[in-house]
């Protein structure tokens, strides 16, 4: 059982990470597309389809404050096993300091070649996104998703979530599958969950 001293800690960082969301929604809506940051219940069924036996290293992809950093962590993922690309230079900070060891790279999402940089070519187990698609035109989104496909063998799952009813990249649009992998009812707002695969099946 945790103490008093360590529940209260723990709705400090939750009240902190949820003020610097907010700030950042403040500074950039259509990037942080959020007002509150994702629960825990969210952050960690994403993280359940992570492979950690793999021994490859995740991607995560806009990880804002890093309540799904924790949840990645927390699945046995080694900090120096995951790359977290984050575009804002608030948000970065503050992983840095949190999320020691972790290899938190400022960038942009939409251009990875780039923003990888010496690790462009490294194939990943899985991707976890949480960088608000909607906000984007649909072919920016199937090209997002085929480039974040082609970083991880095939077969392995890039999770995305979203508020939306349907899938936020449209089935029929490339060589990927489209499974709605859950419905989170505790999150604000509720979130669905989706999840693209390598080969067409639907
Ligand atoms: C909806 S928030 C999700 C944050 C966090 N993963 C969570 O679930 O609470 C979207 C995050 O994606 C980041 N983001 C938006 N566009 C991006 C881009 N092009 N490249 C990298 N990160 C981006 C935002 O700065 C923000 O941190």
């Amino acid at each position: 059982m945790r103490s008093g001293s360590e529940i209260r800690k723990t709705l400090a960082e939750k009240f902190d990470d949820e003020l610097r969301f907010f700030k950042g929604w403040i500074d950039k809506p259509k990037a942080v597309g959020s007002i509150v940051p994702t629960s825990s219940v969210t952050a960690r069924r994403m993280a359940s389809v992570i492979d950690v036996s793999s021994g490859l290293p995740v991607l995560e992809v806009g990880p804002g404050t890093g309540v799904i950093t924790r949840a990645i962590l927390a699945r046995g993922v080694r900090p120096e096993n995951l790359y977290a690309v984050e575009y804002s230079a608030d948000f970065v900070c503050h992983l840095r300091r949190n999320y020691p060891g972790v290899n938190v790279i400022e960038g942009d999402a939409f251009n990875l070649d780039a923003t990888l940089g010496a690790m462009r070519g490294q194939k990943f187990d899985s991707v976890v996104s949480g960088v608000p698609l909607l906000n984007f035109p649909v072919p920016r989104r199937v090209a997002y998703l085929t480039d974040l496909l082609n970083r991880i063998p095939e077969g392995r799952p890039v999770i995305q979530l979203t508020y939306g009813p349907k899938s936020p990249v449209p089935p029929g649009l490339g060589d990927y599958s489209v499974e709605h992998f859950d419905f989170v009812i505790r999150n604000f707002p509720p979130t669905q969950l989706w999840v693209y695969r390598r080969g067409k099946r639907n």
